[in-house]
């Protein structure tokens, strides 16, 4: 599947990988000679090593040509001339990991299996992409643990439905660059993508619309029907794909706005009763979820019962955003509630805004006697949820470090320069069609997660960071691929590096052994990226 070239000399490990380990120390030993003779050891009986073992003899094969059979480790003398996968509780981090390379053999131990397979991650990064005979590892003592818990990558597979070949290629980018949340939005007003049984209505109906506006919302309609959903067992089989990846899926059920394909599944659900039709523009729409009803709680609470099913993460997004209150000032069964509940206006905030408060405050209860959390956007600020929910720090850096002052934990997706649908440079003319925007790689690479002014006891809410890739202007896979390749690898060492360690000349310098990688599983990469600068300041 893979074309290796073969070298005359015998290739050599580089471990200055992408993200950059915290350590890499030279020992005195002659290297390791990595073989077909080597064989790679796990714990007998842990399943989990088991895996992780066969995936490195997969990763090893793909690069090099050279096949390692896996084997349980019966005692110590079985580790030399071979490659250990181990579990030491003394490595630093539940994340982190820990290699040594001797002449002896190679170590890969990591307090938990996860760590493990972020240690195996980045030796396979290191290994050079050739076919041998064997691959000298130079000997040294390798360590690293991430700088933050949540290292996340967003997927929209609404505006566009991909395949799950195509999510789970996704996931196999985000493995290789040491990322361990994918936050995927399913539902929105331009279609409705999970199966749910006790609605089949919202996949069925919810999951087309006749047609898509051209280029950026024109008034040309395409007039094609388009749509598609992911039956339960496709997400099961997604959600067990990543979770041998040790990525927690985190899906989006946005509510109560960005909700017009579940309304024309269900008109009853809406403040107006319709007739709606799922959305074939971009952008935000009025008709919201009508919170007056006790039908539309039942609704949302059945629809997430099964939706808890189907994803183990601690964690569901309810979204939160972009919700206007038109309809809800309108609708009598709406104001009813306001009043039933004696919600009032508050400072700047509506009575309206308040009601969203008050739903999502239902749903994070509902959600939070089923042992889950809630991430929502941050509007959630703005309409009096308690510091129980998670922020996700969209429409700037302000809002997160707002909220991690006011004891909110917080995931910081700033629109600058985390939305990878923004384009790469402001010379854009060749590029493919993007939202607009500009976020560079070096933009995405100098951003600083956490406020230079956030006292130190509230740095701590800073959970992590993640880039997002909504899709209205990505149709296909190589789209997705050149939105976020290189950038993800910024986004890596953000994630992984503490601020003193980062340096973008030394990134840069890494980066083309890491392309080399992309190309060599085909995946589509913004070349032009490695080679130039200052393009936030280029003019078309
Ligand atoms: C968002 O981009 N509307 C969260
Ligand atoms: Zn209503």
């Amino acid at each position: 599947m893979f074309s290796v070239v073969a070298l005359a000399q015998t290739p050599r490990a580089d471990y200055r990988v992408v993200p950059l380990p915290d350590e890499i120390n030279g020992i005195k030993s002659a290297d390791f000679r990595l073989t077909e003779q080597c064989l790679i050891n796990y714990p007998t009986g842990n399943r989990e090593m088991e895996r992780n073992a066969s995936m490195l003899s997969q990763y090893i094969e793909e690069l090099t040509g050279l096949h390692l059979s896996t084997r349980p480790t019966l005692n110590a003398k079985d580790r030399i001339g071979n490659i250990s996968l181990l579990i030491d509780p003394k490595v630093d981090n539940d994340e982190g990991y820990s290699i040594l390379i001797t002449t002896k053999g190679i170590e890969i131990s990591g307090q938990s299996p996860a760590g493990v397979f972020f240690g195996m991650q980045m030796l396979r990064k290191s290994l050079p992409i050739a076919t041998a005979k064997e691959i000298l590892m130079p000997a040294a003592q390798i360590k690293s643990s991430p700088r933050f818990g949540y290292r996340g990558m967003h997927l929209d597979c609404v505006r566009h439905f991909f395949s799950v070949e195509t999510v789970k290629r996704y996931i196999d980018i985000m493995a290789l660059h040491g990322m361990n949340r994918l936050h995927w939005h399913l539902t929105d007003d331009q279609g409705w993508r999970v199966e749910i049984k006790k609605y089949p209505r919202l996949a069925e109906v919810g999951g087309w619309r006749n047609g898509t506006t051209l280029g950026h919302n024109s008034p040309v309609n395409d007039g094609i029907r388009y749509g598609g959903y992911y039956t339960q067992d496709q997400i099961r089989d997604i959600v067990s794909y990543a979770a041998d990846r040790y990525i927690t899926i985190i899906p989006e059920i946005d509510m109560p706005g960005h909700m017009v394909a579940a309304l024309t599944a269900y008109p009853e659900l809406g403040c107006t009763g319709g007739p709606y039709e799922v959305w074939g523009m971009w952008g935000v729409h009025d008709d919201i979820l009508c919170v007056g009803k006790d039908h539309t709680l039942e609704f949302v609470k059945d629809v997430l019962n099964e939706v808890m099913q189907l994803f183990p993460s601690e964690y569901i997004h309810i979204g939160g955003d972009e919700s206007p209150r038109v309809r809800w000032q309108e609708c009598p069964l709406c104001q009813q509630r306001i009043r039933d509940e004696g919600i009032r206006a508050e400072g700047k905030q509506s009575a309206e805004a308040r009601l969203q408060g008050w739903f999502t405050t239902q749903i994070k209860h509902y959600l939070a006697q089923h042992g889950k959390r809630i991430i929502g956007w941050d509007e959630l600020l703005g309409c009096a949820v308690d510091t129980t929910a998670t922020i996700m720090s969209w429409t700037g850096a302000e809002p997160g470090a707002r909220g991690a002052m006011l004891g909110h934990d917080v995931i910081m997706t700033p629109n600058t320069p985390m939305y990878f649908d923004h384009y790469q440079t402001k010379s854009y003319w060749n590029e493919p069609t993007a939202f607009g925007g500009c976020a560079t790689l070096k933009m995405v690479y100098d951003f600083e997660p956490v406020a230079s002014n956030l006292p130190a006891d509230k740095r701590r809410h800073i959970l992590g960071v993640q880039a997002n890739l909504w899709t209205e202007y990505i149709t296909c896979e190589p789209q997705i691929q050149y939105q976020v390749l290189p950038r993800m690898a910024a986004l890596a060492e953000l994630q992984w590096l503490q601020p003193e360690e980062k340096d973008y000349n030394d990134f840069k310098a890494r980066l083309p052994r890491l392309v080399e990688m992309y190309k060599h599983y085909n995946w589509t990469y913004r070349a032009k990226s490695l080679v130039t600068e200052n393009e936030d300041k280029a003019e078309n």
